[in-house]
């Protein structure tokens, strides 16, 4: 039992301008707009949408979606949750329709409050990606869209939550000044789920969502136009200590932040836990302005 993947993020905006510049001019991402809405799904690989923008007043997640294998097997992780106590509530059809999803549950995640999808059977298309500039597009397939990272209140029942209802095995630990930080995998990602403790965001809000490249020329030059485009650098460069991801940070409209990165290793069958006492191996120094 448990999630096979994070599928997809929808995402409540207030500049969507910004936004649709961000993941067209830096991430190539191809603009799906829908008929009769103003929100923009985003693709990025065979999967109809990864991402999605709906113009608010206030930034926010409007859902985390995680995928399922089979319906059998959603349906077994929607009873568990409801076990838990959560208010697991069945999509309509015109949810499902919305998300192009064959089935799916909403509720509210308990440890990090947002608000939470698992679903099964997503839309995929046989179409080439084709990106919005010249880049060799993304790691996703079986491992999903990327990774996200939460900041928590409680992080060892935020750790048991996402072991023992939602599959999760723990990937390594990494504890540096005030923050310790727990990395977990459903897949042969490293890690498609951190947790944090504390930190300058409300618990409960995400720090960042990963998108790894299929090159590293992709991130080079993604991190020349962020620089040229004037939008915020986070982190400089770098390359972390646990997954060996090469990436750099930058500060999306909504205030959050997004990795951009290459070379993340894989868990294995030998894969042992480690800890690391600091988060990078080089680089990754924040950026002053
Ligand atoms: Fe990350």
């Amino acid at each position: 039992m448990g999630v096979n993947s994070l599928g997809y993020v929808c995402l409540n905006v207030s500049k969507m301008d910004e936004w649709c510049k961000l993941l067209e001019r830096v991430f190539g991402m191809e603009p799906r707009p829908r008929n009769g809405s103003t929100a923009i799904d985003y693709r990025m690989d065979s999967h109809h949408h990864r991402l999605s923008l709906y113009p608010s007043a206030a930034d926010g997640i409007a859902a985390v979606g995680w995928e399922v294998s089979s319906e059998e097997r959603l349906d077994e992780l929607s009873i568990a949750l409801k076990e838990q106590g959560l208010d697991v509530v069945a999509g309509s059809p015109e949810l499902c329709r919305e998300r192009k999803v064959q089935k799916l549950y909403s509720y509210t995640c308990p440890v990090t409050q947002a608000d939470s999808e698992i679903y099964y059977g997503p839309l995929v298309t046989n179409v080439a990606f084709t990106p919005t500039r010249g880049i060799s597009g993304y790691k996703t397939d079986h491992q999903g869209l990327g990774h996200i990272v939460f900041w928590v209140k409680d992080l060892a029942q935020a750790v048991k939550f996402y072991e023992n209802i939602m599959g999760f095995g723990v990937s390594d630990y990494i504890a540096w000044d005030v923050h310790d930080a727990v990395f977990l995998h459903c897949n042969s990602r490293h890690h498609t789920l951190a947790l944090m403790q504390d930190g300058p965001g409300p618990a409960g809000a995400v720090m960042h969502i990963m998108l790894e490249a299929n090159s590293l020329d992709d991130v080079g030059s993604g991190y020349d136009i962020v620089r040229d485009l004037g939008i915020p650098v986070m982190l400089d460069p770098g390359k972390h200590s646990n997954d060996h991801m090469q990436s750099f940070y930058l500060e999306t409209p909504s205030g959050f932040w997004i990795e951009y990165g290459y070379g993340g290793r894989e868990i294995g069958p030998d894969w042992e836990i480690k800890s690391y006492d600091q988060p990078m191996l080089w680089g990754h120094r924040p950026v002053s302005a």
